[in-house]
Formats: structure tokens, C-alpha cells, sequence
């Protein structure tokens, strides 16, 4: 196959992990005898400082032109005091909004040389295997009105029919495609939102009857995610919920530079990008997890190109390398011997 990626490094170690990412995609298309075009660009602090905005045209038609984006981390405290306009996050929401990618996709699933690393007790932690789906471009974050003064404060959270049923048929078609359980997280016993949320899950749920449907009030489920979260398959939920529950559940394998996301529209196309951040601590020093960015580099080949079986192949490398007993520094926790990015890299690209 040939396709185009977008490549837009940013901010920190989004540099360094981007990097690590391409040339494990670099080993994948010489395997299988794919093509990649890369179309690098700039994105967050970097694009401010050349381009003076964190989301230039340049950019945005490199991503036009390209299959997929492939993203590292914006932000650092070079541009903290910048004005609204000129801040890196602005980058970041920005193109999500010109793609119009409302599915937010955060899998979390445990890896067991890394367990020791979990919050939980680690027969709670172990198995778990959940995807979360956000609904990302709706809701309380983006409902008008919007405002507040010295005495009072309004926030709207408005969802229409079609963006619940856009939601909710991703989460389905996951589901479908794993191991068939889709649980739907809403209030619907005070909001009215959540009452049409929940009967819009109701109504598509007809079209997909190999998935079992669960409807599950956000604080329970927020209770469940610590107390049984192998119970998880897929969880469907709104903005904020979504905000605040993939959070809470990120933290459960035991660390930010493992974890892979996607935001995704429904005809395939998609940014791909480490949950963790710029990690200005670090960045320039060769000590970032490079996991993170490597499995959204999966994440992208199965879900934007279809490509499962160099996805998997990915994900099992980068778990053979930690069951081997190497880690970088994040994980030292886990008694394992810490190596550079580049040279864990190499190990990933050895073990494909
Ligand atoms: P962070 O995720 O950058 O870092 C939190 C802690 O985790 C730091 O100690 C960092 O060294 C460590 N860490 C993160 N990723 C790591 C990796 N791959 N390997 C090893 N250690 C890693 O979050 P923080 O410190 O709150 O934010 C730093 C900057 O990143 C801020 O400017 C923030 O706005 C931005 N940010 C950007 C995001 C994005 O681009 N999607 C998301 C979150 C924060
Ligand atoms: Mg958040």
C-alpha cells in the first residue's frame, strides 16, 4: 500500500518520540512492502516561533494532502505568557476542529512487566483491556451560551441527535471489532442531554446485535473503573465525562509514556498522538518513553490504513522489549535496566 502521514513533531520531546515513532513505521514499510510518503510540518510552540501562529496554513495543507497525522506533544514554558491566539494548545484544538475529528480513542490495557508500575493492586490491574471513546468536538467545552461576571456564570452543554449517533456508531463498530461489549456512560437520572444521549444508544443499538449494551450513570462508572476495570470493554461518553474518565482510567496501567490516542472521523481519517505531554523536564536529553508515540503509530496503521497486522506486530515488539527487562527512565520503578530512547528504539526495531 502507499500512504501519506503527516508528520507534525511540535514541542519538547515531541521531537525525540516522533522520531523514535517514523522509524519504526520506516521498518514496518520495508517488511511489508508498503510505501510511505512523510510530509513533516511544524505545530504548538515550534510553528509560533517560525510561523507565528501554532496551526500555519502550511501545515493544515500538509495534513489536507496527507492519509494520516502523526503528532508528538505541544506546549513548554517558553510560551506560557503568550496571548489566547499564540498559545501551542491552540494548535492542537484548532486542528482538531478542521478535521472535524469528534471520536477521541484512549486505549488503556495493562502491560504485565510494567504492573508493578499501577496504583491498583496488581490483580486488579492485570487484564485490563478497555478502550475509551470520547465524544470531542461537542458539549459543555463548546455549548453556547458561554460567559460569566462578578455574580454569575453560565456553561451550555448541548448535543444534537447527530453527533450522538456519530459517536455512538464508533463506539459500536468498536465493540464489534473487539470483544463485544460497549458500556454507555451518561446521567440521565438529572441531565436532559444524557436522557437523549441514552436513547439514541437505545435506538442504534438495533443495528448491532452481537454488541451487549450497558447504560452506566459517570459516577458509578467512575467507581468501577478502580474497583473491577477488567469488567471494561469499550466505554462511549460524552465531553467532559470523557475528559475526566480517560484521565482517571490512563493512570491505571502505571504510566503516561505508555499510552497511545486517536482522534478520528468516520471515514477513516485521523491524529494520532501520545496521551503524555511535552515533558519540558526531560526534552534534549535522549531519556523520553518512546512507547506512547510508537503504539499511536499502530493505532494509525490499523485504524486509518487497515493495517492489522503490522499494528499488532508493533504493539508485541514494544511489549517484548519490556518483558525482556528494558525500560527508560519512567519505569525504572519497575526494576528494569534503563536504556536511551534511540537505543530502545533499536530493541523495538530488532524485535519486529
Ligand atoms: P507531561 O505529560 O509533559 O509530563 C508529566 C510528567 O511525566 C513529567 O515529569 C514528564 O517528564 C513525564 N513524562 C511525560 N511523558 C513522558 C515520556 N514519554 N517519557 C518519560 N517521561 C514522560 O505533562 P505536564 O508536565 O503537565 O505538561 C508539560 C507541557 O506539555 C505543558 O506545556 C502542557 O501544556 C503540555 N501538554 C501537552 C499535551 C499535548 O500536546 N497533547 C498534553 C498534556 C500536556
Ligand atoms: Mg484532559
Amino acid at each position: 500500500m502507499e500512504k501519506t502521514i503527516a508528520v507534525l513533531p511540535g514541542d519538547g520531546i515531541g521531537p525525540e518520540v516522533t522520531e523514535a515513532a517514523v522509524k519504526v513505521l520506516k521498518s514496518i514499510a520495508m517488511r511489508y512492502g508498503h510505501t510511505f510518503h512523510w510530509k513533516f510540518a511544524a505545530i504548538g510552540g515550534a510553528a509560533v516561533d517560525e510561523f507565528g501562529s501554532p496551526l500555519p496554513k502550511e501545515t493544515v495543507e500538509a495534513c489536507e494532502a496527507s492519509d494520516a497525522i502523526l503528532l508528538g506533544a505541544v506546549g513548554g514554558p517558553k510560551w506560557d505568557n503568550n496571548p489566547a491566539e499564540q498559545r501551542p494548545e491552540k494548535g492542537l484544538l484548532n486542528i482538531r476542529k478542521h478535521f472535524d475529528l469528534f471520536a477521541n480513542v484512549r486505549p488503556v490495557k495493562a502491560v504485565p512487566a510494567l504492573l508493578g508500575s499501577s496504583p491498583l493492586k496488581e490483580e486488579i490491574a492485570r487484564e485490563v483491556d478497555m478502550v475509551i471513546v470520547r465524544e470531542l468536538t461537542g458539549g459543555l467545552y463548546f455549548g453556547e451560551p458561554k460567559r460569566h461576571n462578578e455574580n454569575s456564570a453560565v456553561d451550555t452543554l448541548v448535543y444534537t441527535r447527530a453527533e450522538i449517533e456519530r459517536i455512538v456508531d464508533q463506539a459500536f463498530e468498536m465493540a464489534r471489532s473487539r470483544r463485544g461489549k460497549l458500556a454507555s456512560v451518561d446521567k440521565a437520572n438529572v441531565l436532559e442531554s444524557s436522557k437523549l444521549w441514552r436513547k439514541v444508544v437505545e435506538e442504534r443499538k438495533a443495528g448491532y446485535p452481537d454488541v451487549e449494551v450497558e447504560h452506566m450513570l459517570v459516577d458509578s462508572a467512575a467507581m468501577k473503573l478502580i474497583t473491577n476495570p477488567r469488567a471494561f470493554d469499550v466505554v462511549v461518553t460524552e465531553n467532559m465525562f470523557g475528559d475526566i474518565l480517560s484521565d482517571e482510567a490512563s493512570v491505571i496501567t502505571g504510566s503516561l509514556g505508555m499510552l497511545p490516542s486517536a482522534s478520528i472521523r468516520s471515514d477513516g481519517f485521523g491524529l494520532y498522538e501520545p496521551v503524555h505531554g511535552s515533558a519540558p523536564d526531560i526534552a534534549g536529553q535522549n531519556k523520553a518513553n518512546p512507547s506512547a508515540a510508537i503504539l499511536s503509530a499502530a493505532m494509525m496503521l490499523r485504524q486509518s490504513f487497515g493495517m492489522e497486522s503490522e499494528a499488532s506486530s508493533i504493539e508485541d515488539a514494544v511489549m517484548s522489549v519490556l518483558e525482556d527487562g528494558y525500560c527508560t527512565g519512567d519505569l525504572s520503578a519497575c526494576g528494569n535496566k534503563v536504556i536511551s530512547t534511540e537505543r530502545f528504539v533499536e530493541k523495538v526495531i530488532e524485535e519486529l
